[in-house]
């Protein structure tokens, strides 16, 4: 089965690709390049063909973006020709930054959304009719720590998570085409950290990261002096914030479990939270970091940053009973191979 996968060399993407290959599944990446790296996918290579596991790897690459609808179309229509068409999406091409899309709403708008509806337009024309959309926990109304279920109220902050619900909308809408056949998924991720076991690919953000892990890996790395923890003065036992991190090679996995999932129905859309379900505060992560990989963090404390939310952790219950998948494992791997990745790639990919 050929899946495509728009935004295939970023983070979350390229540990999908491995996962996929390592499956047995033929993909083709599409993806701009513009906050991810080339490298990633011949590392992704490199990485089976060290383990020699996969037979044949076919992973074709498109350096493109998806609001360009003629390149998708060119896209879909070689893979028709040959007689192997594309079959199901994997979506995860578009812009991230929560502060980035406060300065650029615009942007974010015409990626984000406007690609999804090429995207869309095309695998309808083609019959490609099974997606999976990498959507996200910051589009639910803050609970006070209740574990979020997928029907808490969705009250995105920021125009990165708007533009999340807005593509979950028009997935609905699709949906419902009248006569069409669509399997769709919406994953709602909580905070993907960590990197593959080998430490070949990982997160490379570029300029000074605004997600805590990374910064933690580059502090390690002393590539940045200390981590400023955001408020020491939330109601939790430690006073900083709470997040459910998740291993990004479960939630890599969790993916194709999501695939599977869907290829039982003749048609279905389901919205699931992939996350452990376990809250972890901001100097626990710390803690565990420093013990694990025997480094120390230098931090300090400032004031709460604008739009944080004390806890945000998953209730992972729908996603644990649809899915044939759990994560396997736990903050210390997130930690561990955090770190390998970071030391042996002091520069990212660079
Ligand atoms: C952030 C985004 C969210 C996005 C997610 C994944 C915000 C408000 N939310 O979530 O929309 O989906 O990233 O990309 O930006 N922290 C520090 N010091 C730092 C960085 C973070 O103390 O230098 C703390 C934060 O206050 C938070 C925790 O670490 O409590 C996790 O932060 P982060 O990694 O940015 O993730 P989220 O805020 O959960």
């Amino acid at each position: 089965m050929r899946v495509l996968v728009p935004g295939g060399a970023g983070f979350i993407g390229s540990h999908t690709c491995l996962a996929l290959l390592e499956k047995g599944y033929e993909i083709t990446v599409i993806d701009s390049y513009i906050n991810s790296h080339k490298k990633s996918l011949q590392r992704v290579v490199d990485i089976l063909k060290r383990n020699n596991k996969v037979q044949n790897i076919d992973i074709d690459i498109e350096i493109a973006d998806i609001r360009d609808e003629m390149v998708l179309d060119k896209l879909f229509l070689r893979y028709k020709d040959l007689g192997k068409p594309i079959q199901a999406v994997i979506h995860f091409a578009g812009r991230k930054s929560v502060k980035e899309s406060v300065l650029n709403p615009l942007l974010y708008w015409d990626v984000n959304v406007n690609g999804s509806i090429n995207l869309l337009r095309v695998m309808d024309k083609y019959n490609c009719r099974t997606i999976v959309f990498s959507s996200s926990a910051t589009i639910y109304a803050p609970t006070d720590g209740i574990p979020l279920k997928e029907d808490t109220l969705i009250k995105p902050i920021s125009p990165y998570g708007r533009t999340k619900v807005a593509i979950e909308q028009i997935l609905n809408d699709t949906y419902n085409i009248p006569l069409e056949k669509w399997k769709i998924a919406n994953l709602r991720y909580f905070n993907p950290i960590g990197a593959h076991y080998s430490g070949m690919i990982g997160e490379a953000p570029i300029g000074i990261p605004s997600n805590i892990f990374p910064y933690i890996t580059q502090v390690a790395a002393g590539l940045l002096d200390e981590l400023t923890i955001f408020g020491k003065d939330w109601p939790t036992f430690d006073g900083t914030c709470i997040r459910d991190y998740i291993h990004v090679m479960d939630l890599a996995e969790g993916h194709i479990a999501t695939l599977e999932y869907l290829n039982n129905f003749e048609e279905k859309i389901i919205n699931l939270n992939l996350g452990t379900g376990l809250g972890t505060s901001v100097l626990e992560l710390i803690d565990t970091f420093e013990q694990v990989n025997n480094i120390k963090i230098s931090r300090n404390f400032s004031s709460r940053r604008i739009g944080d939310s004390c806890k945000v952790i998953a209730d992972n219950y729908l996603a644990l009973s649809c899915l044939n998948w759990s994560p396997k494992r736990d903050l210390k791997d997130m930690c561990l191979d955090g770190w390998k990745w970071q030391s042996l790639n002091l520069k990212g990919y660079e």
